[in-house]
C-alpha cells in the first residue's frame, strides 16, 4: 500500500512565479510525474494548493491535476478558498468526495476505500480559519474526531496545520491553536497510526511518546531551518514530497526531493 503525500504546491496563475523566482507549477508537475510512476493507491495533497485562493490559480491547478488517474484527496490550507476548492473537487473524476458541507465551511473527509485492500482509513480534519494563516482545531472538532475513531479501525489522520511546535519561530507564529489538545485526545484512542500534515514547508517528524506526526516538505519552496528566532526566511533547497509505505499497522515514510538528481553505483557494489 503506497500513499504519496504532496503538500503546499502554492500554484500561481499560468505564467506567474512565486516571488518572481519559484515555478510552483513545475514543482507540482514534477512531483505528480514521479508519484504516478510509483503507481500509488492514493495521492494526498495536504493544503495550500494555490497561493492566494484565486479562480485563475485554481484553473492552473486543474490543468495540472486533471489528467491524474489515481484517487486524490485535496485538503484545504490557509492559502486556499474552500468554496472554490470544493467546486474543483466536484468537477474532477479522480478527486475523492469530501464529507457533505455541514454549514461550517470546513472541507473534511472520511475515506475508507483503502480498507478492503488492507490499508488505513484516512480522516481529514480541516484546521483552516478563513482569512487567517494560523489554524484552529476546536474542542467540538476534536470530540467529533474521537467519536469517528471509536470504531478502532487503523486510521491515518491528515490535516494542513501541524499540531506541534516546530522550533522554527516564524512558522510557529502561524501554528495550530488546539493542537496539543488534539494530540492528548488522540493518545487515548485506539487505531491511530499517525498524523500527516503540511504548512511548515519543511520535512519534520514529531513524536510525543504515543502519536507520531509527519510533516511533508513543500513541492514549491522550503523555509530555512532557523531555530534561533530569526525573520521569515526561505531557502533554495529543492522541493520534495513524501512516500508513505504502509503495511498493516506500520508506516515507513521516504522523502523524495525534486530536481532530477542523477544516480550512480559505488565501485564496491559492482
Ligand atoms: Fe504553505
Ligand atoms: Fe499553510
Amino acid at each position: 500500500m503506497l500513499v504519496v503525500q504532496i503538500t503546499d504546491p502554492h500554484i500561481f496563475a499560468a505564467g506567474q512565479l512565486m516571488e518572481g523566482r519559484v515555478d510552483t507549477a513545475e514543482g507540482l508537475r514534477e512531483a505528480l510525474g514521479l508519484a504516478q510512476g510509483l503507481q500509488p493507491d492514493l495521492i494526498l495533497m495536504t493544503g495550500d494548493l494555490v497561493n492566494d485562493g484565486q479562480p485563475e490559480q485554481y484553473a492552473q491547478l486543474r490543468s495540472l491535476i486533471q489528467s491524474v488517474e489515481v484517487p486524490m484527496i485535496l485538503v484545504a490550507g490557509n492559502h486556499d478558498d474552500r468554496p472554490l476548492l470544493r467546486a474543483l473537487i466536484a468537477d474532477l473524476p479522480h478527486a475523492v468526495e469530501p464529507l457533505p458541507e455541514d454549514g461550517s465551511g470546513r472541507l473534511e473527509y472520511d475515506y475508507r476505500e483503502l480498507l478492503s485492500a488492507g490499508g488505513p482509513r484516512i480522516i481529514v480534519v480541516d484546521t483552516v480559519v478563513a482569512g487567517r494563516h494560523d489554524g484552529h482545531i476546536s474542542d467540538e472538532q476534536i470530540a467529533a474526531l474521537v467519536e469517528r475513531l471509536e470504531s478502532g479501525e487503523r486510521t491515518l489522520i491528515a490535516q494542513h496545520h501541524p499540531p506541534y511546535t516546530s522550533g522554527i519561530g516564524f512558522m510557529d507564529a502561524y501554528g495550530l491553536a488546539g493542537g496539543q489538545r488534539e494530540l492528548e485526545s488522540l493518545r487515548a484512542v485506539p487505531g491511530v497510526m499517525g498524523v500527516v500534515t503540511g504548512h511548515l514547508h519543511r520535512h519534520a517528524v514529531h513524536h510525543d511518546g504515543s502519536i507520531t506526526v509527519v510533516t511533508a516538505p513543500s513541492s514549491a519552496a522550503q523555509v530555512a531551518l532557523d531555530l534561533e528566532g530569526g525573520p521569515t526566511t526561505y531557502t533554495d533547497e529543492p522541493g520534495a514530497f513524501l512516500i508513505h509505505l504502509i503495511d498493516g499497522s506500520s508506516i515507513t515514510t521516504h522523502v523524495q526531493p525534486l530536481g532530477g538528481a542523477g544516480t550512480w553505483r559505488p565501485s564496491w557494489a559492482q
